[in-house]
């Protein structure tokens, strides 16, 4: 295969672009926005043999001219978009680069794949588009019901993606994964911010009344299972990716502070988020049933996970520069003004 990774300098996408590579051609085609990271990267672009399988762009996948480009020179046949704005926080803040990429980078990527007969598109969805899961666990056929700009944006792409397998029979897949965690993820989310704040004596912000739920998987975890539906995967359907380990946020803050051995009089109950969804919870019987099965468990997961951001201080450190400080002013002052 030759893989367009798009948003490949992200947090998964990196991750995706290191497992693929050793197998595969690897083109990957990212804007670098502030979450965007070369040092992501580097371990593949400084290694002899899988340099000669990588290519990086630096670009918009809104850029229609830059996309189809690629796709003749590099012969993709393969696409996986996660080229995403994905802070629901700063979607909160300001929607328009949410629309821009999430819904109208998919159309472009959509269009490109159409004009070069691509073998395969996956469309990085997300378990949100759903909305709160009131009760059980929702399944691929659940409507989706998405409760702020960052997962209705989702939403739009998930569905155009769809659009195109009906009208087009393009050989589209949707996946849509629960709340990852592992290593190189930016620290404006929840899991590494609370992790560096406490390695930096800072208070760890807990929206509301911290009972909300995510269900957490590892990064490793849901890469292989792309990969795993690229070789097994059917046209036209969604696969939902879940680790199976739905935790309270105020239990995943205490489990990190115990880690770390520091104490829990750092959490601070802020404002909650608007809009903010309760609980998510994924039925993955469809890929399960499939052959695919997560395979890290979540509390030895979240160690090591701790363990590489104590070891990796310079890495998170120029991403929590002058400019991140000033978003994390906007977006924390009045929340630890009013507390819960
Ligand atoms: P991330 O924010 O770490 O990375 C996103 C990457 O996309 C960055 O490298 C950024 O530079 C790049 N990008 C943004 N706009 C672009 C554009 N217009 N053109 C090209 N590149 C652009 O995100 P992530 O956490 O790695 O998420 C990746 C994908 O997985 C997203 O589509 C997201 O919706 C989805 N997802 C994430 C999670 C999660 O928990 N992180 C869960 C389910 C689904
Ligand atoms: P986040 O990492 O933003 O992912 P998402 O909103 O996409 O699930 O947040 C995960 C959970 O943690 C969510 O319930 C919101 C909560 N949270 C806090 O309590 N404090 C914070 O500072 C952040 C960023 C998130």
């Amino acid at each position: 295969m030759t893989i367009l990774i798009t948003g490949g300098a992200g947090f998964i996408g990196s991750h995706f672009a290191r497992r693929m590579v050793r197998r595969h051609h690897v083109v990957v085609l990212d804007k670098l926005t502030y979450a965007g990271n070369l040092e992501n990267l580097k371990d593949i672009r400084e290694d002899r043999e899988l340099s000669g399988r990588f290519r990086f762009y630096k670009g918009d996948i809104c850029n229609q001219e830059l996309v189809d480009h690629i796709m003749s020179a590099e012969n993709i046949d393969t696409i996986v978009n996660f080229a995403a704005e994905t802070h629901v926080d700063r979607s909160i803040l300001s929607a328009s680069t949410f629309i821009d990429t999430d819904m109208k980078g998919v159309f472009v990527l959509l269009e490109a794949s159409r004009r070069y007969k691509i073998k395969k598109f996956i469309q990085i969805s997300t378990d949100e588009v759903y909305g709160t899961a009131h009760h059980g666990a929702f399944k691929e056929t659940d409507p989706l019901n998405p409760s702020n700009p960052y997962s209705a944006s989702k939403a739009g792409g998930d569905r155009l993606a769809f659009a195109y397998w009906k009208t087009y029979k393009l050989p589209i897949i949707i996946t849509r994964a629960s709340n990852n965690y592992g290593p190189y993820q930016h620290p404006e989310k929840f899991i590494p911010l609370f992790i560096t704040n406490a390695i930096e004596d800072l208070k760890l912000p807990l929206y509301g009344d911290g009972k909300q739920e995510r269900d957490w998987i590892h990064v490793e975890d849901h890469c292989a299972a792309i990969d795993f539906i690229i070789e097994n995967g059917q046209d036209g359907e969604v696969y939902n990716i879940g680790g199976g380990n739905e935790k309270y946020n105020i239990d995943t803050a205490l489990f990190i502070l115990s880690v770390l051995e520091k104490d829990k009089s750092m959490i601070e109950n802020v404002k909650d988020r608007e809009g903010h969804d309760r609980r998510y919870a994924l039925d993955c019987t469809k890929l399960k049933t499939l052959g695919w099965l997560p395979q890290i468990n979540f509390e030895e997961g979240l160690r090591d996970t701790i363990k590489w951001y104590e070891m990796n201080v310079s890495w998170w450190k120029q991403i929590k520069n002058d400019e991140f400080k000033k978003y994390y002013q906007t977006q924390y002052n009045h929340r630890f003004a009013c507390k819960n």
